[in-house]
């Protein structure tokens, strides 16, 4: 069944106070305190809202982290029941030093349609592709870009691919660098690197490497509604990781999973801006007022926009 889109307005909101509480760290060298700025209002928030939601992604488990933890119940336990993944600061960094790019992050989906991902690395791919074959994380970098240049009908050196720029991805960039295809090295937030390759406004072809597992889930749910194509593929290091992905029923620990095996069903994703990035510019305060810009997905109505807010702080 549709998800209702008065929960589109009522995210926004939600994400927009978390972005709020979360900009009064900018630049306050405190990505805990930012962090539990953005968590302890959305929290409160999705409390209050008609929903009877569950987190499926959220600050870790239940011994962890008390707020927002993988199980916990949210709403005021009337109205549909959600799935909820949520990121409330995505990018601790980027508030903590200041820089462009952080967001604040929730996705809700029909209940048991979000994937219940672990917290460890995955492997992503995604691209502005609507039809499978054409990328994939088992291809070789070389084949992936050959595929998209002709499915997209562009040289290799008018492709730009994004990728984390971290040591683990030294092979990755040198065979892209080989192929001549431009690089947009992002230093964190793999939400918003995913999500670049959405429109042509953003000039990303594709989006690859390891980040983590939990945003690949967020991510797969926005590209769902642009029917771009996103692969993910968990990795499972330690001896604690592959006991929790066991415990979380996950047999393959070396299973590729496409788009529609992490979110199916009709989807609600809300990313705010706290500080400006290339998604979305940040929070805005002005006298009693703040601005908040919210990039949004409803998989059921079609619709992609930025909504932007004014409210009473
Ligand atoms: P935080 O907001 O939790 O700091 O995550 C930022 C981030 O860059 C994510 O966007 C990305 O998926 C992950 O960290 C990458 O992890 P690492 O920094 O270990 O490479």
């Amino acid at each position: 069944m549709a998800i209702d889109k008065k929960f589109v307005d009522q995210l926004a909101i939600v994400t927009s106070k978390a972005a709020l509480a979360s900009s009064y760290l900018v630049g306050k060298k405190d990505k805990i305190a930012a962090d539990k700025a953005a968590v302890d209002s959305m929290r409160s928030d999705l409390n209050n809202l008609d929903i009877q939601g569950q987190i499926v992604i959220g600050e870790g488990e239940l011994d962890k982290a008390p707020m927002l933890y993988i199980g916990e119940k949210l709403g005021s336990n009337k109205g549909p029941e959600f799935d909820i993944a949520v990121d409330p600061l995505e990018g601790t960094n980027f508030v903590a030093n200041n820089l462009p790019g952080a967001l604040s992050v929730i996705t809700i989906a029909e209940k048991n349609n979000l994937f219940k991902a672990p917290e460890t690395y995955m492997e992503k791919i995604s691209a502005r592709v609507n039809e499978s074959g054409v990328i994939d994380l088992d291809f070789t970098i070389k084949k992936n870009i050959n595929n998209l240049s002709d499915y997209l009908n562009k040289n290799p050196e008018n492709l730009t691919a994004c990728i984390l720029d971290r040591p683990r991805h030294k092979e990755i960039i040198e065979e892209l660098i080989k192929l001549k295809v431009n690089l947009k090295l992002i230093t964190d937030g793999d939400v918003s690197g995913a999500l670049l390759v959405t429109e042509d406004k953003y000039n990303v072809d594709i989006f690859l490497g390891i980040g983590g597992g939990p945003e690949g889930v967020l991510a797969a749910a926005a590209l769902d509604a642009y029917n771009c194509n996103f692969q993910g593929r968990f990795l499972f290091e330690t001896d604690e990781d592959k006991s929790r992905a066991s415990d979380m029923g996950i047999t393959d620990l070396k299973r590729k999973y496409d788009l529609n095996e992490i979110v199916s069903g009709d989807s609600i994703f809300c990313a705010t801006g706290i500080t400006s990035g290339d998604l979305v510019p940040g929070i805005k305060i002005e006298d009693n007022k703040f601005t908040s810009e919210t990039f949004v997905t409803h998989k059921s109505s079609g619709l992609k926009k930025v909504i932007k807010l004014k409210q009473n702080i």
